[in-house]
Parts: C-alpha cells; sequence; structure tokens
C-alpha cells in the first residue's frame, strides 16, 4: 500500500462544541495506514502541484464527488453487538426492566454461545453490519464462553475493525445454565482470552505498539461477580496498567437496589469497582444513568469514562442519564448502541437518541423556569456535541484518542466517506429515502442529513488503519 491522497470535503471534530468543515482538502495517508498531512482549499487544478511540493507524485488520488465527505469513523463505547452475543435478540423483550429482561432474555440467548458453532455462525454477520454502519472501533462484550469470545476477536480481527473485545466474567447472581464454575475459573480464562488476543498480529500498522484489537476485563455488574472474582481481577488489572476495563454501572433503580444490598460496606455502587481497582483511565463504564453527585466526583477524579447508551436506556425503561451535567462536571463521555437493549447496531441511532434524550431533559428543566447555568447541563446537545461524543469523545473513553477520533496528522486514518446525494446507497438495491430532495447544500447542512436522516446506504466506504474494511462502494 502507498501513499493515498483523498480531495474533497471534510468534516473534523474539534472539541466538545466546535467540528471543521472543509472543503477542497487533500488529505493523505501513508502506507502504514496513518494521516500525513491535512491541507484545505485546494483547487483541483493544484493538486498536482500540491503532491509535487510534498514529494507525493506516485500517489494514488481518490477524488470524492458533490455531496460526499471524510469523517471520523464511529467509535461504539459499548454493545454486546457491543454485547455481540444478544444481536439475534434486537427488537425483542422491551417489555421488561433491566434485571427481569436479563433473566428472560438475555441470559437464554447468551447461552448458547456454549458452542462455538453457533458462534462462527453468528459473529461474521453481527461484526459486518457495525463496520457497515460505520463503526470503526467497537467495544464488545463477548459471551462468558472462552472458545467462542476467542472466535469473536478472531472474526473481528479478519474483518479489520480495530475493537476492545472482552469475555464476561460473572460467577454469581445467574442462572445454573449460565455461570462461571468459580472465581478461578473465570479468572483462568481471562488470562487465557488476554493472551489469546495479544498474540493477534497488529494489523495495516505493523507496529506492535499500534494494536488494532485490544483485550478488555469484563466484570459484567457488580451483581454477577463474587468478592473472589472481583478480588483476583484487582490483581489482573493491577498487574497491568494498560488493559482496558468495562463494566456497567447505575443503569436501573433495582439492580442499584441489589447493588447496596450485595455490598454494604461500600457507600454507592461506584466505589463497589473503586474499591477494587476498577476505576482507573482505561475503565468504561456503561450507562450511568442514575449516578449520584459523589460518584461522579469520584469517577472524574479516577479519569474513568462513561458510556452513554440512551437507545437502551429508552427501551428498558432505565431512565435518561444527564449527559449535559457529566460533561460539564469534566466527565469523559462516549456513546455505545448496547446491544440488544438498544435496537440498532448504528451509532447514528445512538446519536439521534442522545438528541432526543437531551432535549427531554432540557424540557423537563426548563419548562416554566429560568434555563439553569451551565454550558451542557439541561440543554439539548448541539450537533458538534453529538458528533464529539460519537467520534473523539468515544476514543478518548477508550483511551485512543492519541491515535483515532479525529482526521488529524499523526492519527491512524479510521474514517467513512459518506455519500448524502439523492439516491445515496441505490448501488446496494434500494436507496435511502431520507436523502430524497437532497441537493447537497453546505457542508454542515450535508452533516446534519446524514446523521438524522442517514444510514449504512450513505456510507459508501469504511476504513480502519488506511485498509478498506466496508461500506457500500467496497464491494466486502
Ligand atoms: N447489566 C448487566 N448485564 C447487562 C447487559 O447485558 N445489558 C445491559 N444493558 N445491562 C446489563
Ligand atoms: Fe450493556
Amino acid at each position: 500500500m502507498s501513499t493515498t491522497v483523498y480531495h474533497g470535503s471534510l468534516i473534523n471534530p474539534a472539541t466538545p462544541t466546535a467540528y471543521e468543515a472543509r472543503q477542497r482538502s487533500l488529505l493523505a495517508v501513508n502506507s502504514q495506514g496513518i494521516i500525513d498531512w491535512v491541507v484545505h482549499n485546494v483547487e483541483s487544478s493544484l493538486v498536482q502541484q500540491t503532491l509535487l511540493q510534498r514529494g507525493c507524485l506516485d500517489a494514488q488520488v481518490v477524488d470524492l464527488l458533490d455531496g460526499q465527505f471524510l469523517m471520523p469513523g464511529f467509535v461504539d463505547t459499548h454493545t454486546r453487538e457491543q454485547h455481540a452475543p444478544q444481536v439475534p435478540n434486537l427488537g425483542t423483550g422491551y417489555q421488561y426492566e433491566l434485571l427481569d429482561w436479563l433473566e428472560k432474555f438475555t441470559f437464554p440467548l447468551e447461552a448458547k454461545f456454549k458452542d462455538v458453532e453457533f458462534a462462527k455462525n453468528t459473529y461474521p454477520s453481527v461484526v459486518k453490519k457495525f463496520i457497515a454502519s460505520g463503526t470503526t472501533t467497537c467495544c464488545y462484550y463477548g459471551s462468558l464462553h472462552l472458545d467462542s469470545t476467542k472466535t469473536l476477536a478472531d472474526i473481528v480481527h479478519s474483518l479489520g475493525q480495530r475493537a476492545l473485545i472482552g469475555k464476561c466474567n460473572m460467577d454469581t447472581h445467574c442462572p445454573s445454565y449460565y455461570i462461571e464454575e468459580s472465581a478461578d475459573a473465570s479468572v483462568k480464562d481471562t488470562h487465557s482470552f488476554i493472551a489469546h488476543v495479544q498474540s493477534l498480529s497488529p494489523g495495516p500498522s505493523n507496529d506492535p505498539n499500534n494494536p488494532l484489537i485490544f483485550p478488555v476485563l469484563t466484570p459484567r455488574f457488580a451483581i454477577s461477580c463474587s468478592r473472589d472474582l472481583l478480588g483476583f481481577l484487582q490483581l489482573v488489572a493491577a498487574s497491568d496498567p494498560h488493559l482496558h476495563i468495562q463494566t456497567h454501572i447505575s443503569e436501573n433503580v433495582k439492580e442499584i437496589q441489589f447493588t447496596k444490598e450485595l455490598f454494604p460496606e461500600c457507600r454507592h455502587y461506584a466505589e463497589v469497582y473503586d474499591k477494587y481497582g476498577m476505576l482507573r483511565k482505561n475503565t468504561i463504564l456503561a450507562h450511568g444513568v442514575h449516578l449520584d453527585d459523589e460518584e461522579i466526583d469520584l469517577i472524574v477524579k479516577r479519569k474513568a469514562g462513561l458510556s452513554h447508551c440512551p437507545t437502551s436506556n429508552f427501551n428498558l425503561r432505565s431512565g435518561i442519564a444527564p449527559i449535559g451535567k457529566f460533561l460539564d462536571r469534566g466527565m469523559k463521555v462516549g456513546l455505545g448502541t448496547d446491544v440488544s437493549g438498544g435496537f440498532s447496531p448504528s451509532m447514528l441511532v445512538a446519536i439521534r437518541n442522545a438528541s432526543i434524550a437531551s432535549t427531554a431533559v432540557a424540557v423537563t428543566h426548563t419548562l416554566g423556569k429560568e434555563e439553569e447555568e451551565g454550558k451542557f447541563s439541561n440543554r439539548q446537545l448541539p450537533l458538534a456535541t453529538l458528533l464529539y461524543l460519537a467520534t473523539k469523545g468515544g476514543a478518548e473513553v477508550c483511551e485512543l484518542d492519541h491515535r483515532i477520533g479525529s482526521l488529524d496528522p499523526g492519527k491512524s486514518f479510521d474514517a467513512l466517506i459518506v455519500d448524502v446525494r439523492d439516491g445515496a446507497g441505490g448501488s446496494v438495491g434500494r436507496s435511502n429515502p431520507g436523502m430524497w430532495g437532497s441537493r447537497g447544500g453546505t457542508l454542515d447542512d450535508q452533516l446534519g442529513r446524514f446523521i438524522f436522516c442517514g444510514d449504512d446506504r450513505n456510507i459508501s466506504a469504511v476504513f480502519v488503519q488506511g485498509r478498506l474494511v466496508g461500506g457500500t462502494s467496497s464491494g466486502l
């Protein structure tokens, strides 16, 4: 792979309140899939001259059309499609709240992944769907099974997505047909899983320090982990400060009550994790709907990040997480699809529900009142913030923002070519009616059209570390 240079429009998230919308940009990607340089406002007639000045005359040039733009790929910070084994359950079981939903819907499906053949047959289409939806980095929860979760890692690796993948730890308060034998067995399998993932080749970067797949320690949630297990996992985490950790926190009121009953020595839910060394800068906490002020302070102090999963929070009636308040308090926040609590693997759907959730908070708090102080608290999150949460914010939560999350020189080219032209997606059979009448408009208009009306038919190419891994024009 030699240098590839893209010429066209570009959206680049900068801060939680601003993104760059640039036109006629030239963006060069080197043979390791790293963005070498970016310049803007280069007329077509000056492209060759610019390449000559940059010593890139042998580069392959890809011209984007009007109505197409480059943007960073999405970072999904929590799914079991991040919960990969739950994908076949999409759209079912939403008459239940969390604990009943787990018992009646989720655990029975996950238990099927004991059969590695079932995993081999199910996971490839799940991962391909995530990639087609524009997710270039995905935090997956596997099931509790070692072999099936290794299979998930192998499949993600072969399909070229960047991912954090965890084998669930769960040795208590789970049904007898879906529970680990003992804390010892759980930790032994965890070591084996970590070693497997770390043995995978680094991918197109060819750089062992820039792998595509990371293992992530995954105590499912406090309820499903005995004190012995948490103690063992604490040792595993302490032995490698670079090891990511993911878990659920304060999602549902009954879950919180039960957690407090199980751990009466802890003042709150967050303290359970803190006591076992699980709150640190590479920890990803899913949901956090009902965090209290002390918990927020602790999480911010430990620099852990939050995965906001609004679709699932609505579906399972968990509540609405006050994301504006978290941002004002300095918490790192990303978005998660939380399949199958969420009904879609698309981060576009997560973004839309994050927008609606923030609007609901704003409306409830401001009806008949003066708007409260705060940059984000009790306000509808604007497009720039939503975009940030889905890309750069997610990269921060994963502690990968030095590599991904924006299209800046030095970062990996994890990117999408978005196409919002009327008729977009026709190449895959049926065009997206959401683009009907789309006449381009400003680049900001095009971004809004994609975010609120787009779907995988509007994603014509998906790149991870410079390599084409999906999209409607990829033939993959
Ligand atoms: N808490 C513990 N396990 C789960 C799960 O699979 N999904 C969600 N949404 N919450 C959980
Ligand atoms: Fe979840």
